[in-house]
């Protein structure tokens, strides 16, 4: 599997999730069986890439390679400056954002609202593929199916986009219009992957192996992404990896294990966004961790009196320690698609 020129390990892929895949979380995707992991969207808007929040998404210190970065805006001459300042700050890769639903995005700046002005949508791979084709760097660009039901026209778009020069689609099965609602579907996805010649990545409910290796075999995909049902559960993407190379599913996690996992995810979120910041932000990961665990709920709510990182770390281990006396693997699994962002994208 390859963007342009770049290798990368396997097809499974962690999906951009604003306000979730940080570099910390990118990482540890990465580290249990993503190939390819790309950021939370980065703002066209100038104005704002001195705040905080833009900078802590475009500081890749550490980061495995390849580091894809997803900007997201309605200008392409302010997308492509976007793609050149985050390829100064790391950036291997670039990824337009098409697949954003959310009103804030879609009102002032961005995402799906691309879909319904084709002739935008284009403007803006063009104006970003040359900005970054002096740096080498790959464009990919991340859609859904079209703005409504009746607009579904992913498959147009796509080609379009191969024709600008982008070098990967992927295709969220949903339509802008359904939001998270319903289920997604992969028809057009597949027709999408008939349509180009370039690498085609199937998104959307993909949550257990058995739903990853059908919908890589119903769509012909050259590689599958990963949002929600990565969240508290990274795991699954080596669940995946060892499903399609085998057959056969792997045992849940040893209990020490995903303690580890989630300490050493901790260490690294209190290292991005500092103590009081990131003991607070850290509850959602250690929250979707815990979640269907039994006692998750209460340990859930305890986490939210807790304001150190000390502290927390500290309730976590014990948990987790107390858990191991009792069961050597984790004991059932979290309900699927925690969190589903429907009021964030
Ligand atoms: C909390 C949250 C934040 C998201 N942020 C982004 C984003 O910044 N950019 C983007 O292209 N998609 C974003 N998405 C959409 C996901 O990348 C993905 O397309 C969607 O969740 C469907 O995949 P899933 O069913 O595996 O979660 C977000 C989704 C969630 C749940």
């Amino acid at each position: 599997m390859r963007i342009g020129h770049i290798q990368l390990a396997n097809r499974l892929f962690a999906a951009p999730m604003a306000g979730v895949t940080d570099r910390p979380f990118r990482q540890l995707c990465k580290r249990l069986g993503a190939g390819y992991a790309v950021s939370e969207m980065v703002t066209s808007r100038k104005d704002l890439w001195a705040s905080l929040k833009t900078s802590r998404r475009a500081d890749h210190a550490g980061e495995a390679a390849p580091i894809s970065v997803q900007i997201a805006g309605t200008d392409a001459a302010m997308m492509a400056e976007a793609a050149v300042y985050n390829i100064e700050r790391g950036a291997q890769i670039i990824d337009i954002n098409m697949g954003c639903p959310a009103k804030k995005v879609c009102s002032q700046w961005a995402g799906s609202a691309l879909m319904r002005d084709e002739s935008l949508a284009l403007e803006i791979a063009d104006a970003v593929v040359s900005a970054c084709a002096p740096h080498n760097v790959p464009v990919t660009l991340k859609m859904r199916t079209g703005w409504s039901a009746s607009e579904r026209n992913a498959v147009r778009i796509a080609a379009g986009a191969e024709s600008a020069g982008v070098a990967m689609i992927t295709v969220h099965g949903r339509t802008r219009e359904q939001g998270y609602k319903g289920s997604a579907e992969y028809d057009t996805v597949a027709a999408v992957k008939a349509a180009v010649r370039i690498p085609v990545v199937a998104n959307g409910d993909i949550d257990t192996p058995a739903k990853a290796r059908e919908v890589l075999e119903s769509t012909g995909a050259d590689a599958i992404m990963i949002g929600r049902a990565a969240q508290g559960r990274p795991w699954i993407f080596r669940e995946i990896a060892h499903f399609l190379a085998t057959g056969e599913t792997l045992p849940p996690p040893r209990v020490a294990e995903a303690k580890g996992w989630l300490l050493d995810h901790l260490d690294d979120h209190y290292g991005l966004y500092g103590e009081a910041t990131g003991v607070r932000s850290a509850r959602k990961h250690i929250g979707w961790t815990v979640q269907g665990l039994p006692g998750g709920a209460a340990f859930r709510a305890r986490m939210n009196t807790i304001e150190t990182c000390a502290q927390q770390v500290a309730a976590v281990a014990d948990w987790f320690d107390e858990m191991a006396e009792r069961d050597e693997r984790l004991p059932g699994t979290p309900a699927a698609m925690p969190g589903d962002g429907a009021t964030l994208q």
